[in-house]
């Protein structure tokens, strides 16, 4: 063979063999080889890739680093739709929805359950045999997000259900949320550091299921509710026929119930609920904007049917928003990290759904203008949805005689730098980068953040400490602190200062991405910054991009593009990027360290569903490789499933049922020789 071709085929063979010791190591979990060994095959074929461009494979391993760090979740069919619930606002409705449902039912007795409607986010959890298969999303009702890993962190779903009777499939529903007390400390951490507020627990717990790493999810505490349980037709340990029997069992596989559902036999038990919760839920330490009413009995539900969106047999009886009138005092301004200027209310103290509002969010410069906001005036403040009140109104009636129009400040409370506005006209911020002590405190607790750099050791009091302490103007002065400098400190001995030392030292070898991230620029959050990351490969290829060349990467907006493009041309992120670079920071992709992950369509189209249990894969492992290699993963044999893959010990029915309709059946070896390369 002439050199050349002894040259090509050596690429080709390395290239399959990294391709297999990846699918080893991702897929089945079963490595073969060290991870040094493997980064060894890699360098040599990046060597050899340099040197001979013209013999890359378009699918080789090194061309495919990063490629499906977008990292979608999956997406899974509803067996049966989530659909969403009719509100109604009155008891005149909810009376009219009692008269529907007694022509419905044809004078048939019937029974309500009254359940709180948890200000949170619909999941859906599939048991197979006890042990928790897939947890989705609702999406859009029919099609849903698979969240498996994230759900799996909220401690009040069980894994595996418990009891001795556990049905072979169950579909179990119910609302994840967030406690008030959490949401709250998590909001004012987000106020400290100048980021934007979640609005309300709902958005909260939507954001956080769909965040790529399940140890955050872990740390945000989430919590869950049950509200709906669905056995197959085919069940034979068990029937249940209401909704309240339905709680029992889910408390007896060891879910949380919400204590507080009621079995109501009159519409005026119902009505009676509805009253006395409404001012009741605010003594709950999470979020409920109404009542849920059901018909009692699955039979009779099954009678009166849905429509198109919304169940017959049920309805959402929703609160108003609580409003309260009381007086402007003040308006105080904070600075966050990027020198934005948040004006905040300060009221005369007044009680509202449940607790004293002394503050209410402002937003911005415009937002007062909008009100015409004055010191003095009797302002409505309003709780919907959302835990930090608003101003809606002004209640001009009663406005004093004196009150004057708002200037908004002119110049940065802190440190006295005239003010400047932004391109949009709706913010002021303070241009003082380099001098704003709470700008650069923010920038410095944002670098830190277990997310961007993870040095735990220095939380926000150090970081001030340091700061008053002349020891840093800028993240990248943490890398020059000596041990002198901190034995020097208040409350400092050997043993901390180590302590802080070391974290630093050890941050040196966080990715790229989590660098790009603790950079801080604007818009450029943990998901943004994963995909600039592994798109450009560097700093230096990113900050000479335009903002065209930025914007093409899938969802990632003009508006981001614009702020990295202006943070490349701006000498703060210039001399900071140089002095973290010159500091030892890692500024490109690190090739050998990226996590890899094997894809392919050659499931293009087709729909499988394993069952039993599997030589090289878990349930999820081989869900996983399943929507890897571009199939979709069915929940159970319908005709349109194309293959069954057959474990030890399979379900009975799946194979009967598999036979019954002539759907094909194939081993674990014939699934993986299907998706071999
Ligand atoms: S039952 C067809 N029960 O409210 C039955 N929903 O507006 C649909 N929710 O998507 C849901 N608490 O996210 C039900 N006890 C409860 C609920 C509840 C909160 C949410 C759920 C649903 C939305 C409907």
């Amino acid at each position: 063979m002439a050199t050349n071709d002894l040259i090509q085929k050596k690429i080709q063979d390395l290239a399959a063999l990294i391709h297999e010791h990846n699918y080893r190591y991702y897929v089945l979990n079963d490595p073969i080889i060290s991870d040094q060994e493997f980064d060894l095959l890699l360098k040599e074929l990046i060597t050899l890739e340099k040197q001979y461009p013209e013999f890359i494979l378009p699918d080789s391993p090194t061309q495919r680093v990063g490629s499906d760090i977008t990292k979608k979740f999956p997406t899974i069919e509803h067996e049966v739709q989530m659909l969403s619930l009719d509100n109604t606002y009155s008891i005149q409705e909810v009376v009219e929805f009692d008269e529907r449902v007694q022509k419905g039912l044809e004078g048939n007795k019937y029974e309500y359950t009254c359940e709180l409607k948890i200000d949170g986010l619909a999941i859906s959890l599939v048991y197979e045999n006890g042990n928790l298969l897939y947890a989705a999303t609702r999406g859009d009702g029919k099609i849903g997000e698979v969240v498996t890993n994230n759900v799996k962190t909220i401690k009040t779903i069980p894994l595996r259900l418990q009891g001795d009777v556990i049905p072979s499939f169950v579909e179990v529903r119910g609302e994840v949320y967030i406690s008030k007390t959490n949401f709250e400390k998590i909001n004012e951490e987000r106020i400290k550091q100048g980021e934007e507020i979640y609005a309300n627990p709902r958005n909260f717990a939507s954001g956080s299921l769909k965040l790529q790493d399940p140890r955050e999810v872990a740390r945000r505490k989430l919590d869950f509710f049950p509200y709906f349980v669905r056995l197959k037709e085919d069940e034979k340990k068990l029937t249940i026929s209401t909704q309240y029997e339905g709680f029992t069992w889910l408390k007896k596989w060891g879910f949380k119930v919400n204590p507080h559902v009621q079995l109501c036999t009159s519409l005026n038990e119902v009505q009676t609920y509805l009253q006395e919760w409404e001012t009741k839920r605010f003594t709950l330490d999470y979020e409920t904007d109404g009542v849920v009413v059901k018909i009692n009995s699955y039979a009779q539900q099954n009678i009166l049917g849905n429509t198109s969106k919304f169940p017959r047999w049920a309805f959402a009886y929703k609160y108003a928003a609580q409003k309260a009138e009381t007086v402007l005092e003040s308006i105080s301004f904070q600075v966050g990290r990027t020198g934005v200027i948040t004006p905040v209310a300060n009221l005369k103290p007044v009680l509202l759904a449940g607790t004293t509002v002394k503050r209410a969010t402002l937003h911005n410069a415009q937002e007062i203008k909008r009100l015409d906001l004055r010191i003095g005036d009797s302002v409505l403040v309003e709780k919907g949805g959302e835990i930090i009140p608003k101003i809606v109104q002004v209640n001009l009636s009663k406005r004093p005689t004196n009150a004057q129009p708002f200037e908004f400040i002119s110049h940065c409370p802190e440190c006295n730098t005239a003010l400047q506005i932004s391109q949009t006209r709706i913010h002021y911020y303070c241009p003082n980068t380099y001098h704003c002590r709470p700008q650069i405190i923010g920038r410095v607790i944002h670098f830190v953040r277990r997310n961007a750099m993870d040095i735990q050791a220095i939380g926000e009091e150090k970081v001030a400490q340091f700061y008053d302490a002349g020891l840093i103007r800028n993240p990248a002065d943490l890398y020059k602190i000596t041990e002198d400098d901190l034995l020097k400190l208040d409350r400092f001995g050997k043993k901390l200062a180590e302590n802080v030392l070391n974290g630093i030292q050890k941050s040196k070898t966080q990715p790229f991405e989590r660098v790009l991230f603790a950079l801080g620029i604007r818009y450029v959050g943990e998901t943004v910054a994963v995909k600039l990351a592994y798109h450009f490969k560097s700093i230096d290829a990113l900050f000479s991009a335009t903002i065209e060349q930025i914007s093409q990467i899938h969802e990632i907006g003009e508006k981001i593009a614009q702020a990295v493009v202006e943070a490349s041309k701006d000498p703060y992120y210039i001399q900071l990027v140089a002095a973290l670079k010159q500091a030892g920071l890692q500024f490109s992709i690190d090739e050998n360290k990226t996590t890899q992950k094997i894809t392919s369509n050659k499931l293009e189209g087709l729909t499988l569903l394993a069952t039993g249990k599997m030589k090289h894969f878990t349930r999820e492992g081989i869900e996983k490789a399943i929507r890897d290699n571009g199939g979709k993963v069915a929940t159970s044999v319908t005709k349109k499933l194309s293959y069954l893959i057959v474990g030890d010990e399979p379900g009975e029915s799946k194979i009967k049922k598999a036979n019954e309709l002539n759907i094909k059946m194939i081993s674990e070896q014939e699934f993986l020789d299907m998706i071999k390369d």
